[in-house]
């Protein structure tokens, strides 16, 4: 398997990808999430190759502070081999090469089975919560100290 930098034909690949992994939501929009990270200077999307073709990709960038990781997913059936590993290890070296040396990733509470994939990799709970605030004037989540959560989220 090789990892390397996203290409322009790679990009339906990754939102199969991505769908097939249960990463897509009907509020993000995958190809202008894509688009909008390969023309920011400090982001992109690494992508895991095998003989099948795409079977993971992850997206990773910095805001000159922290590093983060968004759309961490392996096809369901090329799962347990090492492939997603793989891809946080090149998003570390990625981030490790532009003179970072944290990275913070959010993960929904609806998964928690993801929590022992990435505590075998060394992340650790930063015990902070995850504010938010949408700028396009969409509705946003629960309010703090509110009961009425809506479906839109990170
Ligand atoms: C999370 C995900 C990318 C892991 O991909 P993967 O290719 O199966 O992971 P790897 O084979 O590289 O596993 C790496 C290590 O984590 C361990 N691991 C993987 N999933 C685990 C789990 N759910 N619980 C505990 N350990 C786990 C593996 O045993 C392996 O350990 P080892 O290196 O000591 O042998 C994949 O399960 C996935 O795409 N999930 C759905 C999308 C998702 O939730 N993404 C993250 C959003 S925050």
């Amino acid at each position: 398997m090789v990892i390397r930098e996203i290409e322009d034909e790679d990009v339906d690949a990754v939102i199969a990808v991505w769908q097939r992994a249960g990463l897509t939501r009907p509020w993000n929009d995958p190809h202008e999430d894509i688009a909008f990270a390969r023309r920011t200077p400090t982001a992109t999307l690494l992508v895991l190759v095998s003989d099948d073709g795409i079977v993971g990709a992850v997206m990773v960038g910095h805001d000159g502070h922290r590093g983060t990781v968004y759309y961490l997913g392996v096809d369901p059936v090329q799962r347990g081999a090492g492939g997603g590993r793989a891809l946080m290890e090149a998003a570390e070296a990625w981030l490790r090469a532009r003179g970072i040396w944290k990275l913070n990733l959010l993960v929904r509470e609806s998964n928690d089975a993801v929590l022992g994939f990435y505590a075998t990799l060394g992340y650790g709970d930063q015990e902070c919560r995850v504010l938010g605030r949408r700028l396009d004037g969409r509705a946003d989540r629960t309010p703090l100290g509110g009961d009425s959560p809506s479906s839109e989220g990170a």
